[in-house]
């Protein structure tokens, strides 16, 4: 079970956890539309069957047959009727005339509990007999071919009338994307996460305009990023290939956009200023490419982002811009992280009211850390080491207790703290005890005795305001990622 969650969250990733507080519209984007007026009915596995009388298409069962088979699952040839066989791993729908058709099928253990066929992967293939399944909706393979190393055979492209959904995740396959993927036009699911794809991204691929999810994420595709479908994509990933260019201006039309991950690629030039359309988008990661500054205004705009993610970009003279950021009500984590940026940090940064995770670290930052973080209490990470920041640190005694370890100052040229922070040292901010001229009176602050001797208080506070809420929260959303997983594969 907790195997389970944690593939489900891999594979639904940060963009689920995000979805929990999503706009309505872009869910409802992923509700099932029939494209099939020949069935009738929701799919239903051997398990939901209600309809005694029909059978399986004869055709259609002998091709799972041979597709069973290619997968090193040769037993399933024993089951008299495949679509009421009661196995994990298939979905079929019946016609008007009580006979069954083949919708869907699964290979690959995900977990003890969604028990799919596992494929043999040193002699699994995909059979071409799929193309006898004429109303296909979903193919998911899943570490199927791992030890027999294959390209994604480009006959796929033929199961463009019905197909919607095409998961081919950690399956090991090589080559490139077959361009004729582009005839896929109804599909809504891409999914070619972790193979060891090594071409450019075909431009065909702008065909699919019903596209909702594209993950072609941890190959090792080059090139640059094309035209993309635009009208309804609500999720792109393209993270950790060899992608390199210009982010394209036209990504800015994709305005139902909710994730954007294109880190860990060989992007250069600056950040578009078009992107100040994504109005949807709750992550935007763009960390370990080339990208060069300034921070665009446009990132401003993204009044519904959640993420933001930009560490690991040389962004040489480039400052944080004081009130780009103030817009974004609903950020929680802004990660600023190693990217050469120098002056002061902006005092809008403190005012964000979602915000609660904060890394500026390593860059040359300098001046003194705004006295407004002091009132910050709705932090729960805040990394400014370093950076060459100098001063008295604005933080309360409450805040350094709580954050302990999450707050990180150390090597900074001139940061120091007072006596209002008490001189225990169970605390490991790595920075020094101000001298008495270095030290602005008016931001002493004097603790009574009592604080210092109820830790049971500062507790009870930290998990009362910080913690509880944000679990909850969490637990509500992993229903939301279940179902989300559910309905994308
Ligand atoms: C689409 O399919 C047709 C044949 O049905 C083929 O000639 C064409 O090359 C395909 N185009 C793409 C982009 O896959
Ligand atoms: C990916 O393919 C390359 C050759 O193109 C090979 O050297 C490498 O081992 C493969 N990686 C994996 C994980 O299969
Ligand atoms: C940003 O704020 C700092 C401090 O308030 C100020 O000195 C600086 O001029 C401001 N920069 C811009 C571009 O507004
Ligand atoms: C702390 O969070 C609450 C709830 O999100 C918000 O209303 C409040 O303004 C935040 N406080 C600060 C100082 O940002
Ligand atoms: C910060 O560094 C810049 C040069 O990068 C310098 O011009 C400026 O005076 C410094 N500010 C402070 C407060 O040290
Ligand atoms: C201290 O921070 C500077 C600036 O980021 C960095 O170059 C240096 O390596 C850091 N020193 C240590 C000991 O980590």
């Amino acid at each position: 079970m907790k195997q389970q969650v944690v593939v489900v969250v891999a594979i639904t990733a940060l963009f689920s956890f995000l979805s929990l507080l999503l706009l309505p519209s872009p869910v409802r984007a992923f509700t099932v539309i029939m494209s099939d007026p020949g069935l009738v009915d929701t799919p239903q596995t051997g398990f939901t069957m209600t309809n005694d009388e029909a059978l399986t298409d004869p055709q259609e069962q002998a091709a799972v047959y041979e597709i069973m088979k290619a997968t090193g699952n040769g037993w399933a040839e024993s089951i008299p009727d495949v679509c009421r066989g009661r196995w994990h791993g298939i979905e079929c729908m019946p016609d008007k005339d009580d006979v069954y058709h083949v919708v869907s099928l699964s290979f690959g253990s995900l977990s003890d509990d969604t028990a799919f066929p596992t494929c043999d992967p040193t002699l699994s293939f995909i059979s071409p007999s799929l193309l006898k399944l004429p109303h296909i909706r979903t193919l998911f393979f899943y570490r199927c071919f791992t030890n027999n190393p294959q390209p994604i055979p480009s006959f796929l492209s033929q199961l463009g009338p019905t197909l919607q959904s095409l998961v081919l995740r950690e399956n090991g396959h090589v080559g490139s994307i077959p361009f004729q993927l582009g005839n896929l036009t109804w599909l809504r699911v891409l999914d070619l996460h972790a193979n060891n794809l090594s071409s450019i991204i075909p431009s065909s691929l702008a065909r699919l305009n019903r596209l909702r999810s594209l993950d072609l994420s941890n190959n090792r595709l080059t090139g640059g990023i094309p035209n993309l479908p635009t009208q309804m994509l609500n999720v792109l990933d393209l993270s950790q290939n060899f992608i390199q260019g210009q982010i394209p201006a036209s990504l800015g039309k994709s305005t139902s956009l909710i994730k954007m991950d294109l880190s860990k690629n060989r992007l250069s030039g600056p950040i578009p200023d078009s992107l100040d359309g994504l109005k949807n988008l709750i992550l935007l990661d763009l960390s370990y490419n080339r990208l060069v500054g300034p921070l665009p205004d446009s990132l401003g705009s993204l009044i519904s982002l959640r993420v933001l993610i930009l560490k690991v970009n040389s962004m040489e003279n480039t400052r944080i811009p004081n009130e780009t950021f103030s817009k974004l009500e609903n950020l929680m984590v802004l990660v600023l992280s190693d990217m050469e940026l120098e002056g002061p940090i902006p005092e809008s940064l403190s005012r964000l009211p979602s915000l609660r995770v904060l890394h500026l670290d390593r860059n040359g930052l300098n001046g003194s850390i705004p006295l407004s973080f002091k009132g910050s209490e709705n932090f729960s990470e805040l990394r400014m080491n370093d950076n060459r920041l100098t001063g008295l640190i604005p933080f309360g005694k409450d805040m350094v207790w709580r954050l302990g370890r999450k707050l990180k100052l150390a090597n900074n040229s001139g940061l120091c703290y007072d006596s209002s922070i008490g001189s225990d040292d169970s605390f490991e901010l790595g920075i020094g005890y101000c001298d008495s001229e270095m030290t602005r009176p008016m931001t002493k602050q004097h603790l009574s005795s009592v604080d210092l001797q109820q830790p049971g208080q500062i507790h009870h506070s930290f998990s009362g305001s910080s913690s509880s809420a944000p679990i909850h929260m969490f637990l509500r959303l992993r229903v939301v990622i279940l179902l989300l997983a559910l309905l994308l594969l």
